[in-house]
């Protein structure tokens, strides 16, 4: 299992995806919680919770595994009564999806209740100062920790929960947003947010939280969005009072909120899809958080420690995955193979599964998958175990099947991918590939520390350069719109850039039902060479790397034959944009990081043709999300 009881906990990483809801009013707070919640469900979770003060001060915590319905179900003959309340919908970073590690965490008095989005980085250390200090945690999660630090400032400095939270947050590294409800304090909810989002609706007699507006829409248009830093007391009959972590006063900005639930689910795009696209920049971040660390020159993997040297002396480590998750994985062949010298194959599950591959104790098998639940990459875990082999995960869902599966594991922390095209959660892959491919290289001595700094700060430079792609990509709308109606496209790339042609061609078909292919560019002379025309699009990833005079003659080769063609090129180039129809620009970088900054382009190619054509982006014909069946 990813998460063992000997998983080390340290290095997992802060996504926003969880929700979080608050109620303090004249209403009851249940339903509005309840409805709260329920608007928050698209955006994935695994478990809910709700904390209710009732008028008796009794501090009532129901917790559920599963939907909000489960929950609902749970409490049917229960007291849920009150005023005030906090809900949450929990998508797992730390330890599995169960009652135990579902928010609300109750501290140790049972005196407060506080949900949480995000992750306190240094919680580890803090819960071993709070143990020396006599308090139990039940739960795995750095909530729980959160809650009594804050319970242990308020007990040892005297102070009230407002004070509290403020002064423990100056312990705290990481990110939050935080609710809290207080036994002897009907009328008061304690807040406090950093680098996850967080808004205060102000109603008539009645304040609610949430973590982006959907729950509040239709029940005010008075909203207030807090800062980084910054802790709030919001109690009934007086105005806001927010400070920031340092003590310096702030005064609360009151805007109105004009967006419907739709735009607001989807934070203003049209689809999941694009939202996803969008979110890559924050979620590649998200993946190296507490495990690059360019002051260290070292990258640190705390799920999969006790299998490195497993990983240094195996024969083989072997790919198993399907789809986009497949494409990742050939992505991470490249780059293991290159900085760690360790031989590496990339299967395809359902292949694997069937092929009587050869397969040792001596190798690491390790399952790329972003559900966690293909059914092809189960099977293949299970026949790799039979042969003997360690099998290690890399994958998106804490506690689906394939991590429970395999022997531990790397979480990518993309958060929960809704769109059908995966977008997000192949750049988490390559991102995770890139980490253990340096860590190998470092364990191994196969790169020299310097170079190996070099890697290490080019990588945590991706997500501005992903950032900064994204800025320049309004033309590819453009290219969309002119090539929108042809029946054929060919993506070619060489190295580690075939992969992202094999993406890009799978991106526009899955979701334009265009026929598309991708192959590596040299390969083009024994086959596709025979399909370009006028009439013949082909999608060139001709990145300044080794191959690229390679790949411009490629290029002159469509040329000649009046093929179109649509260049990726990086910022300096100058030989391919001169050939190319359309140019589409990346920032320079590493080339083995090129995958991370041009599959983006690509994503957003296909997704603007797929509109275009009136395709449902998000739920293409005849595909799944998650392919739980052979
Ligand atoms: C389905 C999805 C693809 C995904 C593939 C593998 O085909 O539509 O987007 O790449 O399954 O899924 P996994 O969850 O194992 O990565």
């Amino acid at each position: 299992m990813f998460f063992s009881k000997k998983c080390n906990f340290a290095f997992l990483i802060f996504i926003t995806m969880c929700g979080i809801v608050a109620y303090v009013g004249h209403q009851e707070a249940y339903p509005i919680l309840i409805e709260g919640l329920k608007r928050l469900e698209y955006r994935g979770y695994d478990s809910a919770g709700v904390a209710l003060l009732n008028k008796a001060d009794q501090l009532n915590v129901y917790k559920a595994k599963g939907k909000v319905s489960d929950l609902e179900a749970k409490v049917a003959d229960k007291d849920i009564s009150g005023h005030i309340g906090i809900a949450h919908t929990r998508w797992a970073t730390h330890g599995e999806p169960n009652e135990t590690n579902a928010h609300p965490h109750l501290s140790k008095s049972g005196n407060i209740a506080l949900i949480h989005n995000g992750i306190i980085e240094n919680y580890l250390s803090l819960r071993k100062e709070l143990e020396k200090r006599g308090f139990q945690f039940k739960s795995s999660t750095d909530t729980e920790v959160l809650t009594n630090l804050i319970e242990d400032v308020q007990q040892s400095e005297h102070v009230d929960l407002f004070e509290a939270v403020r002064i423990a947050l100056n312990h705290v590294i990481g990110a939050y947003a935080i609710a809290i409800v207080e036994k002897g304090h009907p009328d008061q909810l304690i807040a406090a947010r950093k680098g996850s989002p967080m808004v205060i609706g102000i109603g008539d007699g009645e304040y609610f939280i949430a973590s982006d507006a959907t729950p509040i829409v239709g029940r005010t248009q008075k909203v207030v969005y807090i800062e980084d830093e910054q802790v709030v007391r919001i109690k009934l009959g007086e105005e806001l009072h927010i400070k920031t972590i340092q003590d310096v006063e702030a005064i609360p900005y009151v805007q109105e909120l004009k967006m419907n639930l739709d735009s607001i689910e989807k934070a203003g795009f049209d689809h999941f899809m694009m939202k996803e696209i969008y979110e890559q920049p924050t979620i590649v971040r998200d993946t190296m958080r507490g495990r690059l660390h360019p002051e260290a020159n070292t990258v640190r993997l705390g799920g999969i420690i006790q299998y490195e040297k497993q990983l240094l002396y195996a024969d083989n480590i072997v790919f198993v995955a399907c789809g986009t998750s497949w494409h990742a994985s050939l992505v991470g062949s490249y780059m293991i193979e290159k900085l760690a010298k360790i031989r590496v194959k990339v299967e395809y599950a359902s292949e694997f599964r069937y092929r009587d591959p050869v397969v040792t104790p001596h190798d690491v098998v390790i399952a790329v998958s972003q559900s966690g639940e293909t059914a092809d990459t189960l099977a293949a875990i299970n026949l790799a175990k039979e042969k003997g082999a360690i099998v290690l995960g890399i994958c998106n869902v804490i506690g689906s099947s394939i991590s429970r599966a395999t022997d531990a594991g790397i979480y990518t922390h993309a958060g929960p991918e809704i769109g059908v095209a995966s977008t997000k959660a192949f750049t988490s892959q390559v991102t995770v590939m890139a980490m253990l491919a340096l860590r190998l290289a470092e364990l191994k001595g196969t790169m020299k520390d310097e170079e190996r700094l070099e890697f290490i700060k080019e990588l945590d430079s991706i997500p501005e350069k992903i950032q900064w792609t994204l800025d320049h990509s309004g033309h590819v709308k453009d290219i969309a719109a002119k090539y929108k109606d042809v029946r054929n496209m060919l993506y070619l790339g060489r190295l580690q850039n075939y992969p992202v042609a094999l993406e890009g061609a799978l991106k526009l078909k899955e979701i334009s039902y265009i026929h598309a292919e991708g192959y590596p560019a040299a390969e083009m002379k024994h086959g596709p060479i025979a399909l370009i025309d006028k009439d013949m699009p082909v999608v060139f990833i001709a990145t300044n790397h080794s191959t690229y005079e390679k790949v411009i003659s490629n290029i002159q080769e469509v040329k000649a034959r009046d093929g179109k063609i649509i260049a990726i090129v990086s910022q300096k180039d100058v030989l391919a944009r001169k050939m190319a129809d359309y140019v589409i620009e990346i920032p320079e970088t590493e080339c083995l990081y090129s995958p991370l900054l041009a599959t983006v382009p690509l994503q957003i190619l296909a997704y603007y043709i797929a509109v275009m054509r009136g395709c449902n982006v998000d739920q293409p014909r005849n595909l799944a999300k998650s392919v739980t069946v052979e």
